[in-house]
Protein backbone atom coordinates (compact mmCIF):
# COMPACT_ATOMS: atom_id res chain seq x y z
CA UNK A 1 0.00 0.00 0.00
CA UNK A 2 0.96 3.58 -0.36
CA UNK A 3 0.10 7.05 1.30
CA UNK A 4 -3.22 6.63 -0.91
CA UNK A 5 -6.41 5.28 0.88
CA UNK A 6 -9.20 6.40 -1.31
CA UNK A 7 -9.39 5.74 -5.36
CA UNK A 8 -12.18 7.45 -7.79
CA UNK A 9 -12.78 5.65 -11.03
CA UNK A 10 -14.89 7.86 -13.35
CA UNK A 11 -16.64 5.33 -16.13
CA UNK A 12 -17.18 2.25 -15.53
CA UNK A 13 -17.02 0.49 -19.49
CA UNK A 14 -14.70 -2.19 -19.97
CA UNK A 15 -11.60 -0.83 -18.40
CA UNK A 16 -13.12 1.00 -15.94
CA UNK A 17 -14.41 -1.32 -13.82
CA UNK A 18 -11.52 -3.55 -14.46
CA UNK A 19 -9.87 -0.74 -12.93
CA UNK A 20 -11.78 -0.70 -9.88
CA UNK A 21 -11.55 -3.97 -9.32
CA UNK A 22 -7.76 -4.19 -9.24
CA UNK A 23 -8.41 -0.68 -6.67
CA UNK A 24 -10.88 -2.54 -4.81
CA UNK A 25 -9.21 -5.63 -4.27
CA UNK A 26 -5.73 -4.11 -3.36
CA UNK A 27 -7.76 -2.42 -0.76
CA UNK A 28 -8.90 0.86 -1.25
CA UNK A 29 -11.63 2.46 -1.05
CA UNK A 30 -13.03 2.50 -4.41
CA UNK A 31 -15.66 4.69 -5.53
CA UNK A 32 -17.10 4.65 -9.23
CA UNK A 33 -18.78 7.02 -11.09
CA UNK A 34 -20.61 6.32 -14.54
CA UNK A 35 -24.01 7.90 -15.65
CA UNK A 36 -26.49 5.64 -15.30
CA UNK A 37 -27.20 2.34 -12.39
CA UNK A 38 -27.79 0.24 -15.54
CA UNK A 39 -24.34 1.17 -16.30
CA UNK A 40 -22.99 0.19 -12.66
CA UNK A 41 -25.30 -2.76 -12.63
CA UNK A 42 -23.27 -4.55 -15.13
CA UNK A 43 -19.88 -3.32 -14.69
CA UNK A 44 -20.54 -4.33 -10.64
CA UNK A 45 -21.96 -8.13 -12.71
CA UNK A 46 -18.59 -8.20 -14.66
CA UNK A 47 -16.66 -7.77 -11.65
CA UNK A 48 -17.85 -10.44 -9.35
CA UNK A 49 -17.89 -12.94 -12.61
CA UNK A 50 -13.97 -11.70 -12.50
CA UNK A 51 -13.39 -12.12 -8.66
CA UNK A 52 -15.49 -15.55 -8.71
CA UNK A 53 -13.07 -16.70 -11.64
CA UNK A 54 -9.60 -15.91 -9.20
CA UNK A 55 -11.53 -17.56 -6.49
CA UNK A 56 -12.53 -20.81 -8.36
CA UNK A 57 -8.66 -20.89 -9.37
CA UNK A 58 -7.21 -20.52 -5.52
CA UNK A 59 -5.82 -17.06 -6.71
CA UNK A 60 -8.36 -14.94 -4.34
CA UNK A 61 -9.46 -16.49 -0.68
CA UNK A 62 -12.84 -16.18 -0.76
CA UNK A 63 -13.09 -13.36 2.02
CA UNK A 64 -11.07 -11.57 0.27
CA UNK A 65 -13.55 -10.76 -2.35
CA UNK A 66 -15.79 -10.18 -0.41
CA UNK A 67 -13.71 -7.70 1.44
CA UNK A 68 -13.09 -5.96 -2.24
CA UNK A 69 -16.82 -6.19 -3.29
CA UNK A 70 -17.66 -4.11 0.05
CA UNK A 71 -14.79 -1.77 -0.94
CA UNK A 72 -16.81 -0.72 -3.85
CA UNK A 73 -19.28 2.47 -4.18
CA UNK A 74 -21.02 3.41 -7.38
CA UNK A 75 -22.54 6.13 -7.81
CA UNK A 76 -23.40 8.88 -10.84
CA UNK A 77 -22.99 11.91 -8.48
CA UNK A 78 -18.90 13.38 -9.61
CA UNK A 79 -19.48 15.08 -5.82
CA UNK A 80 -18.78 11.70 -4.21
CA UNK A 81 -15.16 12.05 -5.45
CA UNK A 82 -14.00 14.47 -3.38
CA UNK A 83 -12.59 12.59 -0.93
CA UNK A 84 -10.13 10.22 -3.25
CA UNK A 85 -6.37 10.43 -3.02
CA UNK A 86 -6.27 9.12 -6.97
CA UNK A 87 -8.60 10.18 -9.28
CA UNK A 88 -8.56 7.60 -12.92
CA UNK A 89 -10.71 8.41 -15.61
CA UNK A 90 -11.66 6.20 -17.80
CA UNK A 91 -14.41 7.48 -19.33
CA UNK A 92 -15.04 7.16 -23.64
CA UNK A 93 -11.96 8.45 -25.63
CA UNK A 94 -13.27 12.02 -25.95
CA UNK A 95 -11.42 15.48 -25.10
CA UNK A 96 -14.10 17.61 -24.31
CA UNK A 97 -15.94 14.55 -22.23
CA UNK A 98 -12.51 13.78 -19.78
CA UNK A 99 -12.25 17.87 -19.55
CA UNK A 100 -15.99 18.52 -18.63
CA UNK A 101 -15.12 16.08 -15.76
CA UNK A 102 -11.97 17.31 -15.16
CA UNK A 103 -12.54 20.61 -14.63
CA UNK A 104 -15.64 19.73 -12.27
CA UNK A 105 -13.44 17.64 -9.84
CA UNK A 106 -10.68 20.37 -10.17
CA UNK A 107 -12.43 22.60 -7.41
CA UNK A 108 -13.86 19.45 -5.30
CA UNK A 109 -10.89 17.47 -4.47
CA UNK A 110 -8.03 18.25 -2.14
CA UNK A 111 -4.86 19.90 -3.37
CA UNK A 112 -2.94 16.43 -3.08
CA UNK A 113 -4.89 14.57 -5.32
CA UNK A 114 -3.78 13.07 -8.19
CA UNK A 115 -5.38 12.62 -11.49
CA UNK A 116 -4.96 10.08 -13.64
CA UNK A 117 -6.06 9.43 -17.17
CA UNK A 118 -6.38 6.34 -18.64
CA UNK A 119 -6.83 7.23 -22.02
CA UNK A 120 -5.18 5.46 -25.36
CA UNK A 121 -4.27 7.97 -27.36
CA UNK A 122 -5.23 11.75 -25.99
CA UNK A 123 -2.20 14.45 -25.03
CA UNK A 124 -2.29 14.01 -21.11
CA UNK A 125 -1.09 17.52 -21.56
CA UNK A 126 -4.59 18.46 -23.11
CA UNK A 127 -5.70 17.57 -19.58
CA UNK A 128 -3.62 18.42 -17.39
CA UNK A 129 -4.19 22.05 -19.03
CA UNK A 130 -7.67 21.96 -18.20
CA UNK A 131 -7.06 21.73 -14.59
CA UNK A 132 -5.03 23.86 -12.13
CA UNK A 133 -2.88 20.92 -11.00
CA UNK A 134 -0.30 20.75 -13.87
CA UNK A 135 2.14 19.23 -11.84
CA UNK A 136 -0.38 16.31 -10.13
CA UNK A 137 -1.61 14.95 -13.65
CA UNK A 138 -0.51 11.67 -14.82
CA UNK A 139 -1.28 9.17 -17.69
CA UNK A 140 -2.21 6.06 -16.03
CA UNK A 141 -2.64 3.31 -18.67
CA UNK A 142 -4.07 -0.07 -18.33
CA UNK A 143 -4.69 -2.77 -20.54
CA UNK A 144 -7.45 -4.77 -21.56
CA UNK A 145 -8.58 -7.23 -19.29
CA UNK A 146 -7.24 -4.81 -16.73
CA UNK A 147 -7.52 -7.77 -14.13
CA UNK A 148 -5.11 -10.08 -16.12
CA UNK A 149 -2.83 -8.20 -18.38
CA UNK A 150 0.15 -7.03 -15.54
CA UNK A 151 1.60 -3.73 -17.44
CA UNK A 152 0.55 -0.25 -16.81
CA UNK A 153 2.76 3.01 -18.82
CA UNK A 154 3.04 5.91 -16.40
CA UNK A 155 2.83 8.97 -18.74
CA UNK A 156 4.61 12.20 -17.32
CA UNK A 157 3.53 15.46 -19.26
CA UNK A 158 5.83 18.16 -19.37
CA UNK A 159 4.11 19.78 -16.45
CA UNK A 160 3.78 16.62 -14.28
CA UNK A 161 6.01 16.74 -11.14
CA UNK A 162 8.61 13.81 -9.67
CA UNK A 163 6.78 13.34 -7.03
CA UNK A 164 3.74 13.05 -8.72
CA UNK A 165 5.06 10.47 -11.03
CA UNK A 166 6.86 8.15 -8.54
CA UNK A 167 3.52 8.20 -5.96
CA UNK A 168 2.00 7.01 -9.70
CA UNK A 169 4.67 4.71 -10.00
CA UNK A 170 4.02 3.42 -6.69
CA UNK A 171 0.33 3.36 -6.88
CA UNK A 172 0.60 1.13 -9.65
CA UNK A 173 2.66 -1.64 -8.41
CA UNK A 174 0.31 -1.32 -5.44
CA UNK A 175 -2.36 -3.14 -7.96
CA UNK A 176 0.07 -5.21 -8.39
CA UNK A 177 0.95 -3.92 -12.37
CA UNK A 178 4.03 -3.65 -13.68
CA UNK A 179 4.69 -0.08 -14.25
CA UNK A 180 6.73 1.14 -17.01
CA UNK A 181 7.58 4.60 -17.92
CA UNK A 182 6.57 6.66 -20.81
CA UNK A 183 6.05 10.49 -22.80
CA UNK A 184 3.99 11.87 -23.58
CA UNK A 185 3.32 10.94 -27.34
CA UNK A 186 -0.13 10.17 -29.10
CA UNK A 187 -0.67 6.25 -27.98
CA UNK A 188 2.38 6.10 -25.84
CA UNK A 189 4.56 2.88 -25.85
CA UNK A 190 2.05 0.49 -26.82
CA UNK A 191 -0.45 1.88 -28.76
CA UNK A 192 2.04 3.62 -30.94
CA UNK A 193 2.87 0.03 -32.22
CA UNK A 194 -0.54 -1.76 -31.78
CA UNK A 195 -2.64 0.70 -33.15
CA UNK A 196 -1.16 0.63 -37.03
CA UNK A 197 -1.03 -3.40 -36.83
CA UNK A 198 -4.99 -3.69 -36.04
CA UNK A 199 -5.92 -0.74 -38.57
CA UNK A 200 -3.78 -2.59 -40.96
CA UNK A 201 -5.28 -6.10 -40.14
CA UNK A 202 -8.77 -4.33 -41.34
CA UNK A 203 -6.99 -3.21 -44.42
CA UNK A 204 -6.33 -6.79 -44.96
CA UNK A 205 -10.30 -7.76 -44.29
CA UNK A 206 -10.65 -4.88 -46.88
CA UNK A 207 -8.22 -6.45 -49.40
CA UNK A 208 -9.42 -9.98 -49.36
CA UNK A 209 -6.13 -10.95 -48.00
CA UNK A 210 -7.88 -13.82 -46.05
CA UNK A 211 -10.84 -14.34 -44.36
CA UNK A 212 -11.43 -12.82 -40.65
CA UNK A 213 -11.05 -16.11 -38.91
CA UNK A 214 -7.65 -17.05 -41.23
CA UNK A 215 -6.11 -14.00 -40.57
CA UNK A 216 -6.89 -14.15 -36.98
CA UNK A 217 -5.73 -17.91 -37.53
CA UNK A 218 -2.65 -16.99 -39.07
CA UNK A 219 -1.59 -14.50 -36.90
CA UNK A 220 -2.20 -16.67 -33.71
CA UNK A 221 -0.18 -19.58 -35.09
CA UNK A 222 2.32 -17.85 -37.35
CA UNK A 223 3.47 -15.25 -34.56
CA UNK A 224 2.37 -16.79 -31.33
CA UNK A 225 -0.78 -14.00 -30.48
CA UNK A 226 -2.87 -14.91 -27.78
CA UNK A 227 -5.54 -13.14 -29.78
CA UNK A 228 -5.72 -12.76 -33.84
CA UNK A 229 -5.82 -8.99 -34.41
CA UNK A 230 -9.85 -9.03 -35.39
CA UNK A 231 -10.49 -10.81 -32.07
CA UNK A 232 -8.64 -8.07 -30.45
CA UNK A 233 -10.31 -5.22 -32.40
CA UNK A 234 -13.83 -7.05 -31.52
CA UNK A 235 -12.62 -7.06 -27.44
CA UNK A 236 -11.30 -3.60 -27.57
CA UNK A 237 -14.12 -2.15 -28.89
CA UNK A 238 -14.48 -0.80 -33.11
CA UNK A 239 -15.69 2.47 -31.65
CA UNK A 240 -13.05 2.96 -29.41
CA UNK A 241 -10.55 1.82 -31.72
CA UNK A 242 -12.30 4.15 -34.53
CA UNK A 243 -12.40 7.25 -31.82
CA UNK A 244 -8.35 6.38 -31.20
CA UNK A 245 -7.55 6.01 -34.85
CA UNK A 246 -8.69 9.09 -35.66
CA UNK A 247 -6.92 11.07 -33.04
CA UNK A 248 -3.73 9.25 -33.55
CA UNK A 249 -4.20 10.23 -37.31
CA UNK A 250 -4.88 13.91 -36.79
CA UNK A 251 -1.74 13.60 -34.54
CA UNK A 252 0.75 12.19 -36.39
CA UNK A 253 -0.90 12.69 -40.01
CA UNK A 254 0.65 9.53 -40.89
CA UNK A 255 -1.34 6.93 -43.19
CA UNK A 256 -1.22 3.84 -41.13
CA UNK A 257 -2.83 5.53 -38.33
CA UNK A 258 -5.98 6.59 -40.96
CA UNK A 259 -9.35 4.40 -40.12
CA UNK A 260 -10.04 2.13 -42.81
CA UNK A 261 -13.10 2.97 -43.94
CA UNK A 262 -14.26 -0.84 -43.01
CA UNK A 263 -13.56 -0.23 -39.44
CA UNK A 264 -16.03 3.49 -39.87
CA UNK A 265 -18.99 1.77 -41.31
CA UNK A 266 -18.84 -1.30 -39.05
CA UNK A 267 -19.39 1.71 -36.15
CA UNK A 268 -22.13 3.15 -38.02
CA UNK A 269 -24.25 -0.03 -37.90
CA UNK A 270 -23.45 -0.14 -34.20
CA UNK A 271 -21.02 -3.60 -34.55
CA UNK A 272 -18.79 -2.14 -31.87
CA UNK A 273 -17.36 -5.57 -31.05
CA UNK A 274 -17.86 -7.97 -28.20
CA UNK A 275 -19.39 -4.88 -26.14
CA UNK A 276 -22.81 -4.85 -28.67
CA UNK A 277 -22.43 -8.73 -28.75
CA UNK A 278 -21.00 -7.93 -32.67
CA UNK A 279 -18.23 -6.83 -34.64
CA UNK A 280 -16.02 -9.00 -36.97
CA UNK A 281 -17.89 -12.03 -34.98
CA UNK A 282 -21.37 -12.40 -33.69
CA UNK A 283 -20.86 -13.37 -29.38
CA UNK A 284 -25.04 -14.52 -28.91
CA UNK A 285 -23.59 -17.52 -30.54
CA UNK A 286 -21.20 -20.20 -28.92
CA UNK A 287 -18.99 -20.54 -29.98
CA UNK A 288 -18.76 -16.99 -31.51
CA UNK A 289 -19.27 -17.30 -35.71
CA UNK A 290 -18.12 -14.85 -37.86
CA UNK A 291 -20.46 -12.08 -39.72
CA UNK A 292 -20.83 -11.85 -43.16
CA UNK A 293 -19.80 -8.22 -43.87
CA UNK A 294 -20.43 -7.89 -47.45
CA UNK A 295 -16.83 -6.91 -48.41
N1 LIG B 1 -11.03 -11.97 -14.92
C1 LIG B 1 -10.57 -13.13 -14.39
N2 LIG B 1 -10.24 -14.20 -15.13
C2 LIG B 1 -10.40 -14.08 -16.47
C3 LIG B 1 -10.88 -12.92 -17.09
C4 LIG B 1 -11.19 -11.82 -16.26
N3 LIG B 1 -11.65 -10.64 -16.74
N4 LIG B 1 -10.92 -13.11 -18.43
C5 LIG B 1 -10.48 -14.35 -18.65
N5 LIG B 1 -10.17 -14.94 -17.47
C6 LIG B 1 -9.63 -16.28 -17.27
C7 LIG B 1 -10.42 -17.32 -18.03
O1 LIG B 1 -11.50 -17.80 -17.25
C8 LIG B 1 -9.41 -18.40 -18.26
O2 LIG B 1 -9.33 -19.25 -17.13
P1 LIG B 1 -8.99 -20.82 -17.30
O3 LIG B 1 -7.55 -20.84 -17.72
O4 LIG B 1 -9.24 -21.35 -15.95
O5 LIG B 1 -9.95 -21.31 -18.35
C9 LIG B 1 -8.09 -17.65 -18.37
O6 LIG B 1 -8.32 -16.34 -17.81
C10 LIG B 1 -7.65 -17.52 -19.79
O7 LIG B 1 -8.73 -17.00 -20.53
P2 LIG B 1 -9.26 -17.61 -21.87
O8 LIG B 1 -9.07 -19.09 -21.89
O9 LIG B 1 -10.63 -17.06 -22.12
O10 LIG B 1 -8.39 -16.97 -22.98
P3 LIG B 1 -6.84 -16.76 -23.17
O11 LIG B 1 -6.04 -17.88 -22.69
O12 LIG B 1 -6.74 -16.32 -24.58
O13 LIG B 1 -6.48 -15.51 -22.24
C11 LIG B 1 -6.34 -13.15 -22.48
C12 LIG B 1 -7.24 -14.36 -22.26
C13 LIG B 1 -5.44 -12.91 -21.27
C14 LIG B 1 -7.28 -11.96 -22.63
C15 LIG B 1 -5.44 -13.38 -23.76
O14 LIG B 1 -6.23 -13.80 -24.83
C16 LIG B 1 -4.70 -12.15 -24.16
O15 LIG B 1 -3.68 -11.80 -23.59
N6 LIG B 1 -5.22 -11.47 -25.21
C17 LIG B 1 -4.61 -10.25 -25.73
C18 LIG B 1 -5.10 -9.08 -24.92
C19 LIG B 1 -4.44 -7.80 -25.33
O16 LIG B 1 -3.66 -7.73 -26.27
N7 LIG B 1 -4.79 -6.73 -24.62
C20 LIG B 1 -4.33 -5.41 -24.93
C21 LIG B 1 -5.39 -4.70 -25.73
S1 LIG B 1 -4.86 -3.10 -26.21
C22 LIG B 1 -5.16 -2.15 -24.88
O17 LIG B 1 -5.67 -2.57 -23.86
C23 LIG B 1 -4.70 -0.71 -24.97
C24 LIG B 1 -5.62 0.26 -25.57
O18 LIG B 1 -5.49 1.44 -25.25
C25 LIG B 1 -6.62 -0.10 -26.61
P1 LIG C 1 -16.39 1.94 -22.73
O1 LIG C 1 -17.20 2.46 -23.86
O2 LIG C 1 -16.45 0.49 -22.40
O3 LIG C 1 -16.72 2.73 -21.39
C1 LIG C 1 -16.78 4.14 -21.31
C2 LIG C 1 -17.66 4.47 -20.12
O4 LIG C 1 -17.62 5.89 -19.91
C3 LIG C 1 -19.14 4.07 -20.32
O5 LIG C 1 -19.56 3.21 -19.29
C4 LIG C 1 -19.85 5.42 -20.29
O6 LIG C 1 -21.14 5.35 -19.73
C5 LIG C 1 -18.89 6.22 -19.40
N1 LIG C 1 -19.13 7.65 -19.45
C6 LIG C 1 -19.43 8.42 -20.53
N2 LIG C 1 -19.64 9.69 -20.12
C7 LIG C 1 -19.43 9.72 -18.78
C8 LIG C 1 -19.50 10.74 -17.80
N3 LIG C 1 -19.80 11.99 -18.10
N4 LIG C 1 -19.23 10.40 -16.50
C9 LIG C 1 -18.93 9.13 -16.17
N5 LIG C 1 -18.86 8.14 -17.06
C10 LIG C 1 -19.11 8.42 -18.35
O7 LIG C 1 -14.89 2.39 -23.04
P2 LIG C 1 -13.53 1.75 -22.48
O8 LIG C 1 -13.07 0.74 -23.47
O9 LIG C 1 -13.69 1.40 -21.05
O10 LIG C 1 -12.55 3.00 -22.64
C11 LIG C 1 -12.49 4.00 -21.65
C12 LIG C 1 -11.16 4.75 -21.77
O11 LIG C 1 -10.09 3.80 -21.63
C13 LIG C 1 -10.95 5.42 -23.12
O12 LIG C 1 -10.20 6.60 -22.91
C14 LIG C 1 -10.13 4.39 -23.90
O13 LIG C 1 -9.37 4.95 -24.92
C15 LIG C 1 -9.24 3.84 -22.78
N6 LIG C 1 -8.72 2.48 -22.99
C16 LIG C 1 -9.49 1.51 -23.61
C17 LIG C 1 -8.95 0.24 -23.75
C18 LIG C 1 -9.75 -0.85 -24.40
O14 LIG C 1 -9.17 -1.91 -24.71
N7 LIG C 1 -11.04 -0.72 -24.63
C19 LIG C 1 -7.68 -0.06 -23.27
C20 LIG C 1 -6.94 0.96 -22.60
C21 LIG C 1 -7.47 2.24 -22.49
Amino acid sequence: MTDIKRVGVLGCGLMGSGIAQVAAAAGYDTTVRDVSQQIWDKARAGIEKSLAKFVEKGKLPAADRDAALKRLHFTTATPDLKACDVVVEAVTEDLELKNALWRELDGLCGPAAIFASNTSSLTIAAMAAATKRGDRFVGLHFFNPVPLMPLVEVVRTVTTSAETFERTFAFARSLGKEPVAAKDTSGFIVNLLLVPYLLDAIRAVERGVGSVPDIDKAMQLGCGYPMGPLTLLDFVGLDTTYKIAEIMFTEYREQRYAPPPLLKRMVLAGMTGRKSGKGFYDYSLDPPKVVALGV
